[in-house]
């Protein structure tokens, strides 16, 4: 790029970048155990490679805020060593899938290395590429975590679009990060340290939720954690003590106790439809509801059935009585007309009452139970969905 058409701000970001994976390549260790005695239940990393555990150096736990499901195909964005791509691995089990993504090429091999002393390379794969231009299609996507990783895009309304573009319709994103209220002083945002740790790049909860909305994900829910003192940012290795030592002595005492705020970020992709646009929207096509899978005995399958303006497939599960278990290639949504009953997964039993939407991932064996004693009655609308 000449120098006419080269922006200081791109320059800027060029060099933000840089800083960031120079900072990552040059960490001779992680940060021990700190990270994972913080934010993570030793049973939950139990049979975990001891590497992948030295090497957390995420600001949360987004795999406990995902609700993963089995069967469901997850990115990692910033895997790291690859702690969280593990936990992920471990709850879609073998029939889902999970992808690291790191721009880092030495934290991609550890990420392999750990993925294969957990025998977990089934289900695994791990990406060298940049969030901001995300190296896989669209839409295959069912749910992305990331821990401790947005903040270090220099320009995080594109790596944000990147995930709206990998991510279905109706995808979910549950990241792990940090906030800021108030910006710390020049000196610290100025060095290439704050940015690999997470700092320099924050940006208040308001900001972050506006990005996520501009780019098409909704309800966007942002839950308060964990505050981060100077000495907590010290724990991890990407902090040099004079920088730390300039945090000490730059930030008035009553500011050093929170310089930023750990947060669990959790989105929904805007696409499924909402009980509002199924009552709003015209006719809808019934030709791709395979109509013999909820077949058997106590299930009457009602092929066309008017609510509202809509047609929908309504299916009567009779009291006592269950569809059979079976699976979607896509998302499965419902909508429970009378009725009570339960969505049954391999996680267990959900119940369901007149009203609900409910969902189910792709893949997911499911059936749909009645317990009442009038039959549940609901509308598949897996048609919305295709
Ligand atoms: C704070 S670490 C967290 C790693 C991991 N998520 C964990 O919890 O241990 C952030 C990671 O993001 C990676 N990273 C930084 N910039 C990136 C980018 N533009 N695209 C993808 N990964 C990036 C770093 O190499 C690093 O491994």
């Amino acid at each position: 790029m000449s120098e006419a058409t080269t922006s200081p701000d791109l320059l800027f970001q060029d060099e933000i970048r840089a800083a960031v994976r120079d900072a990552y390549r040059a960490l001779p260790a992680g940060a021990g155990r700190s990270v994972t005695d913080r934010f993570y239940d030793r049973p939950e990393l139990d049979g975990l490679p001891a590497s992948a555990l030295d090497w957390a150096l995420g600001v949360g736990n987004p795999v406990a805020h995902a609700a993963l499901q089995r069967g469901e195909v997850v990115l990692d964005v910033g895997c790291g060593g690859g702690i969280d791509t593990l936990l992920a691995a471990r709850a879609v089990g073998p029939t889902g899938r999970v992808i690291g993504l790191d721009t880092v090429p030495e934290m991609c091999e550890r990420a392999e290395r750990s993925i294969r002393d957990a025998g977990l390379d089934d289900r695994c794969e791990v990406h060298v590429g940049d969030m901001e231009a995300v190296p896989l299609p669209d839409g295959g996507i069912d749910v992305i975590i990331s821990n401790g990783a947005l903040n270090l895009s220099p320009r995080k309304s594109r790596a944000i679009a990147e995930m709206a573009r990998v991510l279905r319709p109706g995808g979910r994103l549950c990241m792990a990060d940090l906030v800021v209220d108030r910006e710390l002083p020049p000196a610290v945002l100025a060095s290439d340290a704050a940015w690999a740790g997470c700092i320099a790049g924050a940006v208040s909860e308001r900001v972050l939720r506006r990005k996520l909305e501009r780019r098409g994900f909704a309800d966007v829910t942002i839950e308060h954690g964990t505050p981060f003192s100077v000495d907590d940012v010290a724990a991890y290795p990407l902090f040099p003590a004079d920088v730390i030592d300039l945090m000490h002595r730059l930030l008035p005492p009553d500011e050093q106790g929170e310089v930023a705020t750990g947060v669990v970020i959790r989105a929904t992709l805007a696409g499924m439809p909402s009980r509002a646009e199924v009552d709003g929207s015209g006719v809808v096509s019934l030709a791709d509801v395979a109509p013999a899978s909820a077949e058997a005995p106590g299930v009457t399958v009602r092929p066309l059935k008017q609510v509202e303006d809509v047609h929908l497939k309504v299916l009567d599960v009779e009291p006592g009585g269950s569809t059979p278990f079976h699976t979607h290639v896509h998302a499965h949504e419902g909508v429970v007309m009378t009725g009570r009953g339960a969505l049954r997964l391999a996680d267990g039993r959900h119940p369901l009452a007149p009203g609900d939407v409910f969902t189910v991932t792709p893949n997911a064996v499911h059936a749909i139970e009645a317990d009442d004693d009038e039959p549940l009655r609901f509308a598949c609308m897996d048609c919305f969905v295709e």
